[in-house]
């Protein structure tokens, strides 16, 4: 029941192993269609430097409904679906309380009780052995090895669950001893050297105590320590949002930079649309539990078909207002949607509500 499990995954939702997994024409996720340079000159020029997206995909989510059983219950997340590609940066944004968490969590396991999980499939097609994991079939040391080597997790306080009293080095360390053994105590040090460089953190901190580091860096530390065994995926859960905007834009940098040479696909939680607009392949809206679009950056600036996206992205006055850098550095003469009216391209701004 354990054990990995191979062809459970409906056929449209199936990584396209016939085809030539290095290539990337066809696919519907282009990068640096949108481009608004003075608004994150930093940014710019990771995103436009070839696109890391290949047509195979790493996860597919399959009608996932959790569930919290409290009182009533609340149904947290209903009946989510999408498929991840290879190297893909997928945004999921909504308003707190919405679903993000529960869903990032429920992905690989790591919801708690009173959080339960109903209904839906969550299937990871590994790399490494070619094999389709049935991801809530999981469960101890599996499931243990699986969160850290194949899909691993940054979240917003993540920085703080450094352990105070071990320096960095422990804690890198441990996570290769634990899970790559056979390493020698040598090649082991080297890597942890690596891994802080890989994330612009000098190798001479690395018998820093937590204490001694600012938070960006310990946050920059805790990516490290997530990048040890060389994950397909990272859930990145309101990562910088604790940090000051400078520190977050080089942190996301150093994120779209270690994306383009790993490959590893991210799913990027975050309250703040315009940053997601900017970093990600697709965005992900959730109302109330549900995701109510997905689609391209740009088809979601331009095209939104979501009433409740066009309101999301009119509540962002950097998106619309008179001081909009991020309208008039990138999007030219189109007209960005207003917020609040039915100015955008979709006929009725409440008729896809339903359902
Ligand atoms: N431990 C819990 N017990 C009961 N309800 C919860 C719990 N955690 C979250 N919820 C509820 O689940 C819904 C989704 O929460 P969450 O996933 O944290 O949203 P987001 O990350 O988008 O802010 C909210 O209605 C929230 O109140
Ligand atoms: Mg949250």
């Amino acid at each position: 029941m354990s054990t990995p499990v191979t062809g459970s995954v409906p056929p449209d939702h199936h990584p396209a192993r016939d085809r030539d997994p290095r290539s990337e024409s066809g696919s519907s996720v282009a990068r640096g269609q949108i481009s608004h340079p003075q608004l994150h000159p930093g940014l710019e020029d990771e995103r436009t430097t070839g696109s890391p997206v290949l047509e195979e995909a790493v996860l597919s989510v399959r009608d996932l409904n959790i569930v919290y059983e409290v009182g009533d219950g609340v149904h947290a997340v209903k009946d989510a679906s999408f498929t991840l590609r290879r190297g893909e940066i997928l945004g999921l944004a909504g308003e707190s309380g919405c679903g993000k968490t529960t869903l990032a969590y429920g992905l690989n396991q790591l919801h708690r009780p009173p959080a339960r999980i109903i209904d839906g499939s969550v299937v990871f097609h590994d790399r490494d052995d070619g094999r389709d994991v049935d991801v809530l079939a999981l469960e101890g040391p599996q499931l243990r090895t699986f969160r850290w080597s194949k899909v691993a997790m940054v979240f917003q306080g993540a920085m703080n669950s450094l352990n105070p009293v071990l320096n960095v080095r422990t804690q890198l360390e441990d996570v290769l001893t634990t899970h790559r053994p056979q390493l020698s105590r040598e090649d082991r040090r080297r890597r942890c050297g690596e891994l802080l460089e890989l994330v612009g953190v000098e190798r001479s901190r690395i018998s820093a105590f937590p204490h001694e580091l600012s938070g960006g860096m310990r946050q920059r530390v805790m990516i490290a320590m997530a990048l040890a065994l060389d994950p397909q995926l990272m859930i990145m859960d309101e990562p910088t949002t604790a940090l000051d905007v400078v520190v977050q834009r080089e942190i996301l940098q150093e994120v779209l930079r270690l994306r383009q040479e790993l490959g590893f696909a991210v799913v990027f939680i975050t309250h703040d649309l315009p940053l997601l607009l900017e970093i990600s392949d697709r965005i992900a809206v959730m109302k109330a539990g549900r995701i109510v679009e997905l689609d391209t950056a740009e088809n979601l600036y331009f095209e939104p078909t979501s009433s409740y996206t066009r309101r999301l992205l009119g509540s962002f006055p950097s998106l619309t207002g008179e001081t909009g850098d991020f309208v008039r550095a990138g999007f030219g003469e189109a007209d960005p949607p207003a917020g609040g009216d039915d100015a955008g391209r979709t006929a009725s701004p409440d008729q896809e509500e339903a359902g």
